[in-house]
């Protein structure tokens, strides 16, 4: 039985398109019908459009005008595209504001804006959320039968929040059910006490900010979470029609890198497919590191709908947003692209299609420069992504059968942000878990991006970076994976607060992930950025930067010991063997060595070995597979910009774009191979 979860179930094939904004040459058409050429000869298939397009839609309010979007949905229909056609909200006419500034956000100093941007909208306004019902509902009654129509792309990053007195009034009632209405439960989960702090009264609760209450931790998580709760329910409020009058139409939201502000596993529950905005700093340092933080990234979003997911938007070539801009280099921006699909996209999409003339983006990247043409570099490459696209269509909607995870969450995030103690510089929480997801990328092994409260069951090993934020069903659930046979890695700081960001009492890490580690942690040493301590793996020893964590074995077997420091001699890294399986416990941080000799030591143990033959890969390169239950593919990309590389695979295979069976391949700088089996 093959199994295919397409993205878009409506259109069952690799999407190649764009952000298309045809409202801004309505004067000038020859513009869309040079478009129109310029798509067929790119390669596209797919084109987004309507994200900013309120004001031309209904110029007036109550006055609607479809008549740009009708002939362009018509057009890109008519040329053999299809399109993923957006909500405005992301951006609103003029006429809302100055008629109703209740939509317009109040910032942390609380000061109203003005008619400014983008991304500013309040998430509570119901005029707001009224009127963006309307505009919603009259797309969706238009066009969401249309059968160009593919998909709906709701709204445009959403992010921030906001202050206003509405704002204030939704939170407040977010607490008082949460507390169950009772003051003095949320008193004692704030630990209001602490400096005299103890409300009488939720209307007594202020948003944290500029000039309110940021000292308790417990209001800035649940400011935090309600943030997340209020988008989800905006989300909700705008997807009511269109899931009502277009129930066929898969419904996404484009994400983004090293997002902060929302917990995208919840958010995620409110939408049919994942979708992101990728624009890595390309060849700012080693570009293989890039790669890996990006493969992250695509790997979270595939994780979160454990599906397919879309490369919503990434620049053809440059941004103009950076500190500085440059182009990717030949044969990185194709790479780049299919990375995006060798982690389980079903599209490559970019921002956008053709440049603005003026205003905020006319300099970012784009597949249509202000030449107009079909004749740049840039354009070029497009066509050579698009070709690889059609020939490997068989491999859009397999999905990735990964048997490693890295945990990562955005309460433990905030919590961590919250946390006065450790170093207070910024904890390198991205970065640790890069660190731990770099072990699995760079052994070729496929690896899902989780939540503490995943279901972990599929997996053989997970890694649980910093889990300082472990909540009692987090517990359960990490106990549970282990019991079951999982080998588990926890680190530093596992289980120190619970879901209210108190500390756990009895000991740390929480309840029974004492017995289950079988260790005790008594104190953390957080380094200077200038110390170096060590500690001794099987006969050889690491480096250890910023904290080293002082542990007590109960039952736990000691792996590595400290080797300096006035804990020498203690644990640095212990297992324990805990019903079916086992619990790794990593005291301390290291530079990289001692994490690769401790999982090329579990990773045997357990008998998990990477896509090819060897799990020792060149610098650089890494191998990644898509399964439809029958066939499997394999996606080999070298990322080192000067050393070609030489691999094996497991067996010979053959090459999809040139139909070569091969056993041993040979990878020049930049390039990309794909092979079924
Ligand atoms: C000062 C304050 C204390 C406490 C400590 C923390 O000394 O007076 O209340 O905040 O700093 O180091
Ligand atoms: C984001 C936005 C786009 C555009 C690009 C530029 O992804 O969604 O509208 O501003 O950034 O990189």
């Amino acid at each position: 039985m093959t199994t295919k979860k397409h993205a878009c179930p409506t259109y069952p094939h690799f999407l190649h398109g764009a952000d298309y904004n045809p409202e801004q040459w309505i004067h000038d058409k020859s513009i869309w019908d040079k478009d129109m050429e310029l798509m067929q000869l790119a390669n596209c298939n797919e084109m987004t459009v309507g994200i900013f397009s309120w004001a031309k839609l209904e110029p007036q309010e109550g006055q609607f005008d479809f008549s740009f979007l009708d002939e362009i949905i018509d057009r890109v229909g008519k040329n053999g595209g299809k399109v993923i056609l957006s909500t405005p909200s992301g951006a609103r006419p003029h006429w809302l504001a100055d008629k109703y500034p209740e939509v317009l956000r109040v910032g942390p100093d609380g000061v109203r804006e003005h008619f400014r941007e983008r991304h500013n909208h309040c998430f509570t306004s119901p005029v707001y959320r009224e009127k963006v019902q309307i505009i919603n509902r009259k797309l969706a009654e238009r066009y969401g039968q249309n059968p160009t129509v593919v998909a709906w792309h709701i709204s445009n990053e959403y992010s921030g929040d906001c202050r206003c007195p509405l704002c204030q009034q939704a939170f407040r009632d977010f607490l008082r059910k949460k507390y169950d209405n009772d003051i003095n439960k949320l008193n004692l989960a704030y630990w209001t006490t602490f400096w005299s702090k103890t409300f009488d009264s939720f209307d007594q609760i202020e948003p944290p900010g500029k000039y309110t209450e940021t000292g308790l931790h417990g209001l800035n998580l649940d400011w935090r979470r309600f943030v997340t709760a209020q988008t989800m329910s905006f989300i909700e409020n705008e997807t009511a029609p269109i899931r009502e009058l277009s129930p066929h139409l898969p419904v996404t939201i484009n994400m983004m890198f090293e997002f902060y502000d929302l917990n995208y596993h919840e958010v995620s529950k409110v939408i049919d497919i994942a979708s992101w905005d990728s624009y890595p700093e390309w060849h700012n340092g080693d570009d293989a590191d890039i790669a890996q933080k990006t493969a992250f990234w695509h790997d979270l979003y595939r994780s979160l709908k454990k599906r397919p997911f879309l490369l919503m938007e990434s620049t053809p070539s440059l941004v103009n947003w950076k500190p500085y801009n440059k182009p990717k280099r030949p044969g990185l921006d194709v790479l780049s692209s299919i990375q995006a699909v060798a982690h389980g996209s079903d599209s490559v999409q970019y921002f956008q299609w053709r440049k603005s003339r003026g205003s905020s983006e006319k300099f970012h990247g784009a597949v249509v420069g202000h030449d107009g043409t079909g004749e740049t570099r840039v354009f070029r490459s497009v066509q050579k992504t698009g070709e690889v696209l059609k020939a490997i269509d068989q491999i859009a909607g397999t999905v990735t059968d990964a048997k490693a995870a890295v945990i990562f969450d955005w309460e433990n995030m905030w919590a961590l942000d919250n946390c006065q103690g450790y170093a207070l510089a910024g904890k390198k929480y991205w970065e640790t878990c890069y660190a731990f997801h770099k072990v699995f990328w760079q052994r070729g092994i496929d690896c899902d991006i989780v939540s503490p409260k995943a279901d972990l069951s599929g997996y053989q090993i997970v890694a649980a970076p910093m889990l300082y934020l472990t909540d009692e069903e987090t517990v359960e659930n990490l106990t549970s994976f282990v019991e079951n046979g999982g080998t588990l890695c926890g680190t530093y700081m596992l289980g120190t607060v619970d879901g209210t960001d108190l500390c756990w009492l009895g000991g740390i890490p929480a309840g029974k992930l004492k017995d289950v580690f079988g260790i005790t942690a008594e104190e953390i040493d957080t380094l200077y950025p200038v110390e170096r301590q060590h500690a001794q793996l099987f006969g050889k020893e690491h480096e250890l930067v910023d904290y080293c964590e002082v542990i007590h074995p109960s039952s736990a077997q000691v792996l590595a010991s400290y080797t300096d420091g006035y804990y020498a001699g203690t644990p640095a890294v212990t297992i324990n063997s805990y019903g079916k399986g086992q619990a790794v416990y990593i005291a301390c941080r290291d530079t990289g060595s001692m994490k690769d000799d401790l999982f090329d030591h579990l990773l045997g143990n357990i008998g998990l070995a990477g896509n090819l033959a060897d799990s020792s890969l060149p610098h650089g390169v890494t191998a990644h597979s898509r399964t439809n239950g029958e066939t499997s593919y394999l996606f080999l990309e070298n990322y080192d910009p000067a050393s070609t590389a030489d691999v094996t695979l497991k067996q010979p295979m053959t090459d999809l774009l040139t139909g070569e069976t091969v056993h041993h391949v040979t990878l020049p700088p930049y390039s990309f191979r794909i092979f079924k089996s």
